[in-house]
Formats: structure tokens, sequence, C-alpha cells
């Protein structure tokens, strides 16, 4: 269900119908007013709990949040009062390790019968569920043919709903590596746009073209990967200098990197390169720990994804030694994420949604809590530090003053129960409310 907020109407009769209240009302403002009465309010970035509050949203952004004393004789004309006063509500949840605009259905399906028009055009339909589950921002870390730029602007234009998104748009990587399509004839070539930049002039090259068509991101693969047909898992691809000639460019350009990094070797070449962020980060031994501490490098960690592709991709015809490199991955992954949160890495939410459905990407709490965050802790890597990883500390992952009116809410207690967080009952993005399932009072509109 997509509720379309009504457009602001400015009436001057309503202004004077208050003029005879004892006490004055605000005059009408030129933008939508809404106020979100909350029962109780998930602050993550002082990691307190606040009950009985008002967050006042104008536009697309929030004007204020404070004790609710809301008395709606005093309010301006076509304030809008949103009643989830048996809700707990959250900012809307950032997701940094996305694949949007596509997900798995068959192995060889997807990778012979499907051209990049046929991603292109069913992008929107896992948009719109990420968003629905109440993630109205991911970091989009690796897309075909610039699909992800494009799915960005038709959300940004609001012809399609779904996330704010920092695209990558094609993830750089070796010949014969991650990004690489391996494991077939030398005959058969593929005509689609590539991210392979062997050597600093092909990666410079690279970054630049992947700006030029607007990545906000850059991502690279630092080592290989587990469903891609090279031998190992984790063995580096790429040189502490190719990777160093991706941040510096990138940061000429004013971006940062994110390395996809399973290796233990590769995940200290890519800090020491002075990578963002690392993603999976599966077998980072004390010495990568000690180095992500030193440099601030965030862990994006997807410990949720084991569990899918163990039950599902066998299913969908992905070759056994695929298989076999996860069950290396998996629990070893969710061991060094314990070991590394305990030892006081930043750590933001990234679950490699694409992988498994989009729209799933809350099931990932439940792992992060089992495997040592506290719920509060978990909240904070999709929203706080997830901003932070994202330059918008403030801005998003935020419920402050001056903030996108992002958020979310749920009728359970996400601190009790982290996994109420797999279904999120309201939603909304920029001031509109995308989604809205409480049991409730419809939305009031006073004027
Ligand atoms: N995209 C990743 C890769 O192919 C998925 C890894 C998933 N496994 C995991 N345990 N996180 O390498």
């Amino acid at each position: 269900m997509l509720l379309r907020r009504s457009l602001p109407l400015v009436v001057a009769t309503a202004c004077a119908a208050f003029a005879s209240a004892a006490e004055t009302p605000v005059p009408a403002s030129p933008l939508s007013i809404t106020y979100i009465r909350a029962g109780r309010v998930i602050d993550p970035a002082s990691g307190q709990v606040l009950t009985n509050q008002v967050i006042v949203i104008e536009g697309d952004k929030i004007k204020s949040i404070g004790p609710d004393d809301t008395n709606a004789a005093l309010l301006p004309p076509n304030t809008k009062i949103v009643d989830l006063r048996q809700a707990t509500v959250l900012p809307g949840l950032i997701d940094c390790h996305t694949h949007i605009t596509s997900q798995p259905e068959n192995y060889y399906t997807d990778i012979f019968r499907k051209s990049p028009i046929d991603v292109a055009i069913t992008a929107h339909v896992y948009a719109r569920r990420t968003l629905l589950a109440g993630f109205t921002t991911v970091r989009d870390v690796g897309a075909g043919e610039y699909t992800d730029i494009a799915l960005k602007r038709a959300i940004d234009s609001g012809k399609v709903a779904g996330p704010r998104i920092f695209p990558a748009a094609l993830t750089l990587g070796a010949t014969g590596g991650h990004v690489d399509l391996t494991g077939f004839s030398p005959s058969i070539s593929f005509k689609d746009m590539s991210g392979v930049a062997d050597g600093v002039d092909a990666v410079r090259s690279r970054v630049r073209q992947n700006i030029k068509f607007g990545a906000e991101w850059i991502k690279v693969a630092a080592t290989a990967g587990v469903l891609s047909e090279e031998e190992s898992v984790g063995a580096p691809q790429y040189s502490e200098l190719e990777m160093h000639t991706a941040v510096e460019e990138a940061a000429m350009w004013g971006k940062k990197v994110a390395a996809h990094a399973h290796g233990t070797e590769g995940i200290k070449r890519a800090i020491r390169a002075g990578v963002a962020s690392i993603e999976h980060a599966s077998f980072i031994d004390d010495e990568g720990i000690a180095l992500a501490k030193e440099r601030g490098t965030w862990l994006v960690m997807d410990i949720y994804n084991d569990d899918y592709i163990l039950s599902e991709f066998a299913r969908m015809g992905y070759p056994e030694k695929i298989i076999e490199k996860e069950r290396l991955v998996g629990r070893t992954q969710r061991e060094n994420f314990q070991k590394a949160h305990r030892a006081g890495v930043k750590m933001a939410f990234g679950t490699d949604a694409g992988v498994y459905p989009h729209g799933w990407n809350g099931k990932q709490f439940r792992h992060m809590v089992q495997w040592g965050m506290t719920p509060m802790q978990a909240i904070q890597a999709a929203t706080v530090n997830a901003a932070e990883l994202l330059n918008q500390k403030g801005k998003l992952g935020a419920i402050a003053t001056g903030a996108h009116a992002d958020l979310i809410a749920v009728k359970g207690d996400p601190l009790a129960d982290v996994t109420v967080l797999e279904n999120i009952d309201f939603v909304m993005k920029g001031g509109e409310i995308v989604k809205d399932q409480l049991a409730r009072q419809p939305v009031k509109t006073f004027d």
C-alpha cells in the first residue's frame, strides 16, 4: 500500500478561524506539517529510549522532537496528526551493502538468458520491497550497466518507490577475479560493461568512468569471493597499489571506497590502501582487527547471508564448488564478527541483499544480536553508524532537527525482541507515509 501525502493547502480562512482562540495559533506553513505522536522513540544517537514524544515534520525534514504536549487547537491549519502512541518509532534503517537491482533465480539462466534490460526493468520491484521493509536508504555496492544509477534517478524524481540510493555502479576487480565471469570457455564473450580493471591506469580510468556516470561510491574486489567460480574464497586479487590508486582517485572526486574482502591478507591490504569500509571481512585476523581500529575502517559484515545460500543456492543450480566456499566462510565470518565487535571495531549494517530476496534485510538483526551485539547496538549499526560511514551524520539515521524525515514504526519493542524489525508496520520517507499497517485511527488532518 502506497499512501501519497496530500499537497499542503494554505487556506487563509483557516487562520481566521483560530483568531478567537485564547492563544495565537502558529501561522500556516507553505510546507506540509505532520505531527507524529510517538509512544516510544528509539534514539540511536544517544542510545536512549524516549517516551511520549512528538516529532514535527515540515516538508521532507524533521523540524523538532520533544515531549508530546500537543494541543490540536493550537496547531497550524492543515496539520496532519499521525497517532503512533501505541508504537515504537525509529529512524529509517540503512543497509550499507545491497545489490538492489537484481536477485538470483537460477545460476545459468541468470548468466545466459538475461540481458541488462531484463535486470533494469524489474529493479523497481526490489526497490519498493526494500523501502516497505523499513530500509529508507541503501548503499548499493555494485550493479551492471549503471542500472543502479538509473534506478536512483527514477526514485529521486518520484516515479518509482524506493530507498535513497548511494550507488557504486560497476565493481572494480581483476581479470579472472570475483567480478569477472570465470569458469566458462574462452570462446564465450559477453558484451556487458565490465568493472574489470588491471593495473593502476585501468583502475584510474574505471573510477573516473563510474563517477562520470553517477557513482557516489567506488567498490573494489580486494579478494576472491563466494559466488564466483575462482578456486579460493579469500585470495588477494588486487595489489595494495591498485587499491591505493582507487582510493586516491576516488578522493580526488570526493568519493570513498568500499572493498569486498573475505581473505586475511586482502583485508589488510585494503585497509592500508585507505578504503572506508571492508565488506564481508570473513577471515579478518587479530592484526586486521587492530589495523581497522587504528585506521577507523568500518566493517560491514553480511552475517545473515550464509543461511540463505546454504538452503537455497543448490536448488538454484549454483555449482557445488560455490556452495563449498560458503561452507568455509559462513561460521568463521560470524565468529569474527563477534571478535571484531568485542574489540571495538566500527561496524555498520550491511547485508548483501540481492543474494537473498530484497525486503528481507531485517533478518540480519537477529544474527547480530546472537553474535554479540545488544539490540541497541545492532540498531545503531543500521542508523547512526551507517549514516557516519555514508557521510550523512545527523541527516540520515537520526531523529533530530534538520534530518530527513525518514522514520519507521513497529508495534513491538525491538530492544526486547530485535526480530520485530523483520516486519515494519509504518514507513515514512522524506515526510511521505509510504506504508501504514498500524491498527489505530486513520491519519487525521486537522484544519
Ligand atoms: N557476495 C559475496 C561473495 O560472493 C557473498 C558472500 C556471502 N557469504 C557470507 N557468508 N557472507 O563473496
